[in-house]
């Protein structure tokens, strides 16, 4: 199968300066690749090796050479990410065309080296078969949940779209069911690795990554923490099965891409049978603006349905009390969090009747399960049926445990 993944352009044409914006994330998020080793040296090694000099020589003796062999082991590990990493760049800074001088790129920040750090676990979650058991809790709900809702002979024609889509397997395996599947996502450090999984990949366990060298704590045995992981376990471009049409990549923000805006009186928008959030609505500023959006963007016209799975980690939550509001149009200064109760309502209240509801599902995000500790949520796993007008229904609020 050739997944030539079309990698649409979501929003409008750009106006200029917008565009210009637009490049600089691209260039300065590709510089943050190409600076990963370098930047992961400085803080993981280099500093340890200064510690380990300046201890006394008899802690120096009792580590004996433990130390600096691990040292050099997480150096070489750091060395094979970045030779991959390197590799995806050269790609992306083609298929995304970024300017071929990299003089003119912009330089990356330190919050964006640390999301190449979580971009290399977000491979490990997603196309690892290390990663398949997480999947299997996180996404195998939501494919359980579609294929219950939809029979085989008329997936073909059901639109399922996954906002926030990271790097793409959950959209892939609900092509792989048989439905037109579309990822969506803005980040630049999703859509460029995302693109070299799905569309350049040649083989299964083609590359080798590490993604567990950047913590030193939790770990039983030092191996643990430089120890391999294939990838991937599929192979988008070689699987047997045509996604080529019924699978595409929307590159923009999902709010924007997806929700009410001017049309003129000719253009009709399609519309999506089902939209599938995953570790998704809780990286909104609004909740509500992603409500209004996935209500907007579900089909009127057949029964259509939200399935959601993942916890209320509100990612903006400790902005808020920074914020400085500048007006109502100011959404990038603005975290409301709602608990789950209170969700549900406003869901209710949005013109949804949820069929199926469960919480507490113990679930963890790109954890190494042979570490010491990780953090556990408690996710929450939804089904809601946009309602018919003027539809009964009881409401599930009171079905939301006390704990
Ligand atoms: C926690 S990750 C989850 C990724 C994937 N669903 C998974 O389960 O591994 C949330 C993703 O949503 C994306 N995202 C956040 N806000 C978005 C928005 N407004 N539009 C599109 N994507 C967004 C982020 O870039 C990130 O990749």
């Amino acid at each position: 199968m050739d997944v030539n993944l079309n990698y649409e352009n979501g929003a409008d044409e750009a106006p200029l300066d917008e565009s210009i914006l637009e490049q600089r994330a691209l260039t300065s998020t590709l510089n943050s690749f190409l600076v990963y080793c370098k930047a992961g040296r400085y803080n993981l090694t280099e500093s340890r090796r200064r510690a380990y000099q300046n201890l006394s020589d008899r802690h120096r003796s009792l580590l004996s050479s433990f130390y600096t062999d691990h040292l050099n082991a997480v150096d070489n590990a750091l060395n094979a990410n970045a030779e991959f990493l390197n590799m995806v760049v050269t790609i992306a800074a083609n298929e995304f065309e970024a300017p071929q001088d990299k003089s003119e790129w912009d330089g990356a920040t330190g919050i964006q080296v640390e999301h190449v750090k979580s971009t290399i676990k977000q491979i490990f979650r997603d196309w690892s078969r290390e990663g398949a058991p997480e999947r299997a809790v996180c996404y195998g709900p939501v494919i359980e949940a579609l294929n219950g809702l939809f029979s085989s002979d008329i997936r073909r024609s059901k639109r399922v779209l996954v906002p926030g889509a990271g790097l793409g397997r959950l959209a892939y395996d609900i092509a792989c069911e048989g439905y037109f599947s579309q990822g969506n996502e803005f980040s630049y450090h999703m859509l460029v690795m995302s693109n070299f999984l799905l569309n350049h990949t040649t083989t299964t366990s083609e590359y080798t990554i590490y993604p567990f060298v950047h913590n030193f704590s939790h770990t039983s045995r030092g191996a643990n923490q430089v120890r391999p992981i294939v990838i991937p376990d599929v192979c988008p471009s070689t699987h047997d099965i045509s996604t080529t049409e019924n699978f595409s990549f929307c590159a923009g923000s999902f709010t924007d891409v997806y929700g009410r805006k001017e049309m003129l009186d000719d253009e009709v928008e399609e519309k999506w049978d089902a939209i599938a959030t995953v570790f998704f609505i809780d990286t909104a500023h609004n909740v509500l603006d992603y409500i209004d959006t996935i209500s907007y963007a579900l089909s009127e016209d057949s029964t259509s349905y939200w399935i959601n799975f993942g916890p209320l980690l509100y990612h903006f939550e400790d902005q808020q009390s920074e914020a400085t509001l500048n007006g109502p149009s100011d959404v990038e200064n603005l975290s409301i969090e709602l608990p789950l109760d209170k969700l549900v309502q406003v869901i209710e209240d949005s013109g949804f009747v949820f069929e199926a509801l469960r919480t507490g599902i113990k679930t963890t995000y790109a954890a190494d399960d042979r570490a010491l500790g990780r953090w556990v949520y408690d996710s929450v796993f939804w089904v809601a049926r946009k309602r018919r007008p003027g539809e009964e229904f009881t409401s599930f609020v009171d079905e939301i445990p006390t704990r």
